[in-house]
């Protein structure tokens, strides 16, 4: 049996974040993760693995079509789908190795096996032999993340009919992809599959793309999406898969109830969404219980249990690496007493397409709702002289701001590079910021944070650029 000050349940962002700034709080720590690698769901098959294939599917998609050959580069490409999914492996794995590395510098120990509480401060760890370790603890943290939520009448094969683990990974391009969900993953997947030749038709339950994001900003992003060869389906749902050899035949619904239609593909990708993951966890062991929708409810990160914290996916909040790495920070800043803090309204959201979609704050429609009072200023990039520049002229950038205090309430970009945009954004925002405040400070030209600038302007009513 070994003690430690912290044990924590799982290696994801939150996890590992957890351990690392445990270690470097003087904590012993250790974290227990039951696949082969650390990393989570993140490093493994989410956010890494997915921007290597964005990444690589749009450069083949710019060379293959007219982009290159605009510029004057005249190239015949062919598509090496293993050497693609080989360079997106490597990545991989150094990254997660650079994980291990953290841990090592910052003597956080990896129980390699899959834990479960079995009562207060105390952690069973069982490894792939089945030996199980047993671990003593002055605080646990639950970091076990989540898994993607399962669609009745269409049960995964993980051959055709696959989750996000197996789009980045298929062994070939499919000649047509359904894709259920316009959420974030079906938009980023559906893309890459796109981009490297399939049809793609994205079927959605609601009547709009990217739930959550700013209306205008969502039907933006789906124009182009459409432009570039991707089919939508809104107001629809599938209500069953049959499988047969080499496809799959899907019946599909109109949200509201009416006449059935059957669609053929070779590939269906199912992301409705993701749900908590606590299987085996030992929760009742300390008096715990998930809520209706799986999740772990949390005060300040404390769980109902004493010593028992809860951070990322499997707790409330948005299921977004940056926002359990942030939570690891807070709960650790807790643990030893300090005054922790994340403010949840300013966590921003990226759809890493091309245009790519980044938002912080409020959208247009949550402030109507609120009955606040905003303005609104807005740039196209297509006034944008860097955005033109490089023939990447789709979408703008929208500033809301409190009509009578000017504070800057939200900003949502559609366009180039706009995940890097939004950090400016998530700055001026913690700062409280008024629209003027960032109108007012020079930013470097020719790039396109001076669209967010004008558009900043623009909510002062003195856009100069358009
Ligand atoms: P996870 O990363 O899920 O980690 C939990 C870990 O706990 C897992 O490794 C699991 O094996 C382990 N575990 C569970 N139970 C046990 C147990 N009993 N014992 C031991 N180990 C256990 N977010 C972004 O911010 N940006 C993106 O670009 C992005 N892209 C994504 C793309 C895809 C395809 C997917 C699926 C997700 C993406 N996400 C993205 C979401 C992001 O991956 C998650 O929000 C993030 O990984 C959550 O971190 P976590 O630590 O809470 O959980
Ligand atoms: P999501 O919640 O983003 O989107 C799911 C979509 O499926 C919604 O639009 C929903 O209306 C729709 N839907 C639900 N049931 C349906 C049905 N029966 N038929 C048709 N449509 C249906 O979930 P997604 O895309 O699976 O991603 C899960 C989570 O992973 C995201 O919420 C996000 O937190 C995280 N993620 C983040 C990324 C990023 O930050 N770039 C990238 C990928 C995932």
């Amino acid at each position: 049996m070994s003690s430690y000050d912290v044990v924590i349940i799982g290696g994801g962002p939150g996890g590992y974040n957890a351990a690392i700034r445990a270690g470097q709080l003087g904590l012993s720590v250790a974290c227990v993760e039951g696949r082969e690698t650390l990393g989570g769901t993140c490093l493994n098959v989410g956010c890494m693995p997915s921007k290597a294939l964005l990444h690589a599917s749009e450069l083949y998609e710019a060379a293959v079509g007219e982009e290159f050959a605009n510029l004057g580069i005249e190239v015949k490409p062919t598509l090496n789908l293993a050497q693609m999914m080989k360079q997106k492996g490597e990545s991989v794995a150094s990254l997660t190795k650079g994980i291990e590395f953290l841990f090592r510098k910052y003597k956080a120990d990896w129980i390699k096996g899959w834990g479960r509480i079995a009562g207060p401060g105390k952690v069973i760890v069982t490894d792939a032999a089945g030996v199980e370790t047993e671990l003593q603890a002055k605080d646990i943290i639950i970091a076990t993340g989540s898994e993607p939520t399962p669609l009745p009448g269409v049960e995964l094969d993980h051959e055709r009919i696959i989750d996000s683990t197996g789009a980045l990974s298929l062994p070939e391009v499919p000649k047509h992809l359904v894709v259920i969900g316009a959420g974030v993953i079906g938009l980023e997947l559906g893309s890459v599959w796109r981009r490297l030749g399939a049809k793609v038709t994205v079927v959605e339950f609601l009547d709009h793309v990217a739930h959550g994001s700013d209306l205008e900003a969502g039907k933006t992003l789906q124009r182009s999406l459409t432009r570039q060869g991707m089919s939508f389906k809104l107001s629809s749902k599938v209500t069953s898969a049959v499988r047969s050899e080499n496809s799959v035949t899907l019946r599909v619904e109109p949200a509201a109830g009416g006449e059935a239609e059957l669609i053929e593909a070779d590939y269906v990708l199912v992301s409705i969404g993701r749900r908590p993951y606590t299987k085996g966890l030992g929760l009742e062991t300390v008096g715990l219980q998930v809520d209706k929708r799986g999740m772990l409810e949390n005060k300040g990160h404390r769980t109902e249990a004493p010593n028992v914290w809860v951070i990322g996916d499997v707790t409330s909040g948005p299921m977004l690496a940056h926002k359990a790495e942030d939570e690891a920070h807070v709960c650790l800043e807790r643990i030893v007493g300090k005054a922790g803090e994340l403010n949840y309204n300013l966590i921003p959201g990226v759809i890493y397409t091309r245009p790519e979609l980044a938002s912080v704050g409020k959208t247009e429609e949550q402030l109507k709702a609120e009955g606040r009072a905003y303005k609104v200023g807005k740039f196209p990039f297509s006034a944008n002289s860097r955005a033109k520049i490089n023939h990447e002229t789709e979408g703008f950038a929208k500033v809301l701001a409190d009509e009578r205090t000017d504070e800057v309430l939200g900003v949502h970009l559609v366009g180039p590079s706009a995940g890097e945009l939004i950090g400016e954004a998530c700055v001026a925002m913690e700062f409280a910021a008024s629209s003027e405040d960032i109108a007012l400070i020079c930013h470097p030209h020719p790039t396109r944070s001076e669209a967010l600038r004008q558009a900043a302007m623009g909510a002062n009513g003195h856009t100069t650029q358009a």
